[in-house]
């Protein structure tokens, strides 16, 4: 089963070719990604606009990139997957739209996907992680940990009641004039620097629930930074220090309060699998081994190219979600909110054979995906 995946819920214009073997196991046959880091760097954030602009401009040579790079003319897949939110509306439409035309025009069935489904479900693809796990999701838009309990199955056992953690490096890094993206200069700068030299709070430590909040830890990086003005190469570095110092102690905290609810609810976990951007932090993958260790279960981090936005695990959750049936038909709307738990549920699915075609799904008008909830 072959299956073409897009993705534009923010600033990465991707497309991949995965294909999913019958034992279950995924290969990357193609997995292009174009990074607009350069066109938002001005502005020290991703631009919701510019960021659209960009898809457009962009979209039509990834996709033709991608399908080249693995050898696959359309006609030959077996599905088109694009990820339809959450994300900045602008670019969902984009990659969404892109989707049903290469979907109606090859007569192959559409795969509307969640992006938290798509990240959550990664580890599949290069680990052929079993169910059920506990996912660490940490990106620049959601910090979340879910139990993930099979394809459309999942719990959110905790979430970030404002700031995303990767939102927090950025906000840290813009503050102490570090550019855009924050997470790896932030990093590179904790380095050099001493963690005890700013006191720094460590929001929802010893809470029995699994939610983090990373919004005052900002605040009070800003005003340690105001207080020290002008800031010294040496402050910059403690303070990033600091900063990270805080976010280990609170990311290891909530997860072990995450593994436990996991625990008491669904049993004991076959991993513990991180995604997103900020899953690149060697600080915070050796806290992440650390805690997967207590709990008795393994850390499993897909490499940096799949944790971070990508078309190949758009592809894969297309793959995994149409084996079970799971197709989407052309009225798929576009979500600029779009929680997990309201992804469709492989109950709900009809079966897909080799001669069902997308214009047979849309003359059943079935199955159709949640009503859009944005804002
Ligand atoms: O998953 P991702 O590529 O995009 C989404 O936000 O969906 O994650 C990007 C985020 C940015 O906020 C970036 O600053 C953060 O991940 N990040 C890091 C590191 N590398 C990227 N945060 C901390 N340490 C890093 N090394
Ligand atoms: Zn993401």
């Amino acid at each position: 089963m072959v299956v073409l995946g897009i993705e534009t819920t923010c600033d990465e214009t991707a497309a991949a070719v995965v294909e999913r073997l019958p034992t279950g196991r995924g290969r990357i046959l193609s997995n292009v990604v174009l990074s607009q880091i350069a066109e938002h760097a001005a502005f020290g954030g991703v631009v919701p606009e510019i960021a659209a602009r960009a898809h457009v401009e962009a979209l039509d040579l990834i996709v033709a990139q991608a399908m080249k790079e693995a050898g696959r003319s359309f006609a030959s897949l077996d599905g088109v997957a694009a990820a339809a939110g959450p994300g900045l509306i602008g670019g969902v439409i984009v990659g969404l739209t892109t989707a049903k035309a290469i979907a109606l025009v090859s007569e192959k069935p559409l795969l509307a996907v969640n992006h938290l489904e798509a990240h959550a479900l990664t580890a599949r693809l290069t680990d052929g992680t079993p169910f059920p796990y506990c996912l660490f999701l940490a990106s620049g838009g959601h910090t979340q940990i879910v139990a993930v309990l099979g394809v459309g199955n999942y719990v959110r056992l905790g979430t970030t009641v404002d700031d995303a953690i990767g939102e927090a490096y950025d906000k840290v890094a813009k503050l102490l004039g570090l550019g855009y993206p924050g997470g790896p200069a932030v990093e590179r700068q904790a380095l050099g620097g001493d963690p005890t030299q700013a006191s720094l709070p460590r929001p929802m430590l010893g809470r029995p629930h699994a939610d983090f909040s990373l919004s005052g830890l900002k605040t009070a990086v800003r005003l340690e930074a105001e207080r020290r003005a002008p800031l010294s190469d040496g402050d910059v570095r403690d303070l990033c220090a600091g900063f990270q110092q805080s976010v280990v102690e609170v990311v290891a905290d909530r997860l072990r309060a995450g593994l436990k609810l996991f625990r008491k609810h669904h049993g004991k976990p076959t991993a513990l699998v991180a995604a997103g951007g900020v899953a690149a932090n060697e600080a915070i993958r050796k806290v992440l081994h650390q805690v997967a260790f207590e709990a008795g279960t393994v850390l499993v981090v897909p490499p940096p190219e799949l944790c971070t936005d990508n078309g190949a695990m758009i592809a894969w959750a297309g793959a995994e979600r149409l084996a079970l049936g799971l197709t989407d038909t052309l009225a798929a709307a576009p979500h600029a909110r779009w929680p997990l738990a309201e992804v469709t549920k492989p109950a709900h699915a009809l079966p897909v054979t080799s001669d069902v075609t997308i214009l047979d799904i849309i003359a059943t008008g079935l199955p159709k995906i949640a009503p859009a909830k944005d804002g």
